[in-house]
């Protein structure tokens, strides 16, 4: 079945923030999805990990070494244990390191750079939609393989507690799911039909060179990779009806390739500069 879109209603590109604006803050902060609001990002971008007391947390990698000042894996610690650990200062001496000016980025102890609750990041995105932003959150399934259900059941629980599970009367919902893995989307798709869905894909596979996504997934996620090197895949999802979400892309000339073959996402580390090339700043 395909999803196609009408010919006539060109839509422009969304731009999400990947990991907040995280060229700029230190990525799945309070302090980076702030930051992307304030430029003027359409939706954010977030990775979900379960914590050993099984809470949903913004994290993206399986250890907490590379992003805190604490050490182990998410999956073995509790969220109090988190909630203890500083996951902003590293960004600041990365920043150092690269010599690269970051004015924006002021780093302030407490809540904007501790670790962030997938609940506290819906509300963010609630407020933003209260006063007027039709801001939208693209939620991606970290390892859900390992927890055999866990996380896909938590966040749609979680979700569903916010009124996100399903796409208001009328209007586009603001709230999709991402993963690499199809078994997680069709658990999403199986347990939440109207909610959307990207696969994301990092390498060329015999399902896109058929343009073909798995039965859980609505929309296409390559990675900037596959889309620079083979812009035909690209053109094949779209002509199946497919809409596009790219990541993640942030040098301008990656932009410019995806606004040519008409995706319908970009996904970035720096959204005030992709709106700018967009002429949207
Ligand atoms: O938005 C998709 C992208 O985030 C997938 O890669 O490793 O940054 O989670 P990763
Ligand atoms: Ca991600």
């Amino acid at each position: 079945m395909t999803h196609a879109r009408p010919p006539s209603t060109p839509s422009p590109i969304q731009v999400v923030a990947h990991r907040g604006a995280s060229d700029e803050a230190p990525e799945h902060t309070l302090a980076a999805y702030r930051k992307a609001i304030e430029d003027g990002a359409d939706a954010l971008e977030c990775d979900v990990r379960l914590t050993a007391d099984h809470q949903l947390v913004c994290v993206h990698d399986r250890r907490v070494n590379r992003t805190s000042n604490g050490r182990g894996a998410v999956s073995a610690l509790e969220l109090a244990d988190l909630a203890a650990l500083d996951f902003g200062s590293w960004k600041d001496r990365q920043d150092l390191k690269d010599h690269r000016e970051s004015p924006d980025w002021d780093p302030v102890p407490g809540e904007l750079t501790s670790v962030l609750t997938l609940e506290r990041l819906l509300e963010l995105v609630c407020e933003a939609r209260a006063g007027g932003r039709a801001l939208e959150l693209a939620i991606e399934t970290k390892h859900p393989t390992r927890w055999a259900g866990q996380v896909e059941e938590r966040l749609l629980h979680t979700l569903g507690r916010f009124g996100l599970d399903r796409p208001p009367a009328g209007g586009p919902s603001p709230v999709r799911v991402m993963s690499f893995s199809a078994r997680s989307l069709y658990r999403v798709r199986a347990a939440a039909p109207t909610l959307p869905t990207v696969y994301l894909m990092q390498f060329v596979s015999p399902r896109l060179r058929d343009g073909r996504l798995p039965a859980g997934a609505r929309i296409a996620g390559p990675g900037m990779r596959i889309v620079r090197n083979h812009p035909e895949h690209v053109e094949r999802l779209r002509r199946a009806g497919h809409r596009v979400h790219v990541w993640t892309v942030n040098e301008p000339e990656d932009v410019e390739l995806c606004v040519r073959l008409g995706v319908d996402a970009i996904i970035t580390n720096r959204p005030r500069q992709v709106l700018s090339q967009l002429g949207r700043f």
